[in-house]
């Protein structure tokens, strides 16, 4: 155990073991890859993945790269083409990170792509990584282990200097061999470099045969950050005490209202929540007012996410 209580766990398997388990209980557990050390939770669980968000300290929500063991296991969250099996033929397991959309009953939490309707797999080729996706048997999503706007981890001594406490482990198995993020290649639509990384765009240009796009509008405007996000067709009313006439009202706290995102007024939780409920009430066609949100901890990240869903349409791209 290191100082302040997170677990420090080594690359063998009886380690491994429990750090599978950690993630299985909803806890937050970094582990290194060959580029960097991820902060890892499951995927599939809405509380873990916003944990991520409360330990890192972002202000606000971006879609995570989630992480599985093999191709098979990619194949059963999006909708797969013959491309990206080119590329997962060429460059998997490996730094190379690809958006695809999403399949019905992916089992995602929203919040890992932040309401997209697709998602970035990468299958890591750190043997340590891999071993424990195998162990925990399921897609973990992991952002660098490092607290908002620091740099990206590459030792385990790193992830501590930023998370200890905060985090229920770190899998110490030291310095991670490509030290960059991977690279992500957008395969939604044509394919595009969404953010250099671990694998050179020419080796991918090469494979396929083709240039990759550049980040179109929508797509990212700096390495690593999207422009582009889920946003309701509907109105969205902030700060709002009750529903007007015809809105639905999405709540917090114990309030009356058509959806809460946390009737116990916590802000996990209520992340967990907020892109399905947007996604719910945007279904109903009505405009929607949103009750106030404390400003703190996690509810700043929420709040950030629902200024944008706010904005006029054509301010919500910046
Ligand atoms: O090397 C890496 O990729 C590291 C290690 C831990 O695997 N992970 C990492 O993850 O850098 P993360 O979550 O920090 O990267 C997230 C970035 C987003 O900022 C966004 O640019 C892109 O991945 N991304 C994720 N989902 C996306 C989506 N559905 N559409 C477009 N971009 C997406
Ligand atoms: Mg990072």
């Amino acid at each position: 155990m290191s100082s302040n209580g997170s677990l420090l766990l080594t690359a063998h398997s009886a380690d491994l073991v429990r750090a599978a388990k950690l993630l299985q209980a909803g806890e937050l557990v970094a582990f290194p890859t060959e580029t960097v050390y991820g902060l890892g939770a499951d995927a599939r669980n809405g509380q873990a993945v916003a944990e991520i968000y409360a330990a890192k300290g972002r202000p606000s929500f971006n879609p995570l790269i989630v992480h599985v063991a093999d191709v098979q296991a990619a194949r059963s969250l999006c909708i797969w083409s013959d491309t990206a099996q080119t590329l997962a033929d060429a460059f998997w397991p490996g730094p190379l990170s690809l958006v695809l959309p999403l399949r019905d009953g992916h089992g995602l939490s929203s919040l890992v792509t932040a309401g997209l309707p697709t998602v970035a797999l990468r299958v890591p080729a750190h043997p340590t990584a891999h071993k424990l996706l195998e162990h925990f048997g399921g897609p973990v999503a992991a952002p660098s282990a490092n607290p908002s706007g620091q740099i990206s981890p590459t030792t385990a001594q790193h992830v501590l200097a930023g998370l200890d406490g905060r985090i229920a482990a770190v899998v110490d198995d030291g310095p991670c061999a490509v030290g960059l993020e991977s690279t992500i290649v957008g395969l939604a639509s044509t394919p595009a470099l969404l953010r250099p990384g671990g694998v050179a765009t020419a080796q991918i240009e090469a494979v396929l045969g083709a240039a990759l796009a550049l980040p179109v509008d929508g797509e990212i405007s700096a390495p690593g950050q999207l422009r582009s996000h889920y946003a309701p067709a509907a109105r969205v009313r902030l700060n709002a005490q009750d529903a007007h006439p015809g809105e639905v009202l999405l709540g917090f706290g114990d309030m009356a209202c058509d959806l809460n995102l946390s009737k116990a007024g916590n802000l996990t939780e209520a992340a967990a929540n907020l892109f399905d409920a947007l996604h719910q009430l945007d279904a109903m066609g009505k405009p929607i007012a949103v009750a106030c949100i404390p400003d703190v901890g996690l509810g700043q990240a929420i709040n950030d996410r629902l200024k944008r869903a706010a904005a006029p349409k054509e301010q919500t791209a910046s």
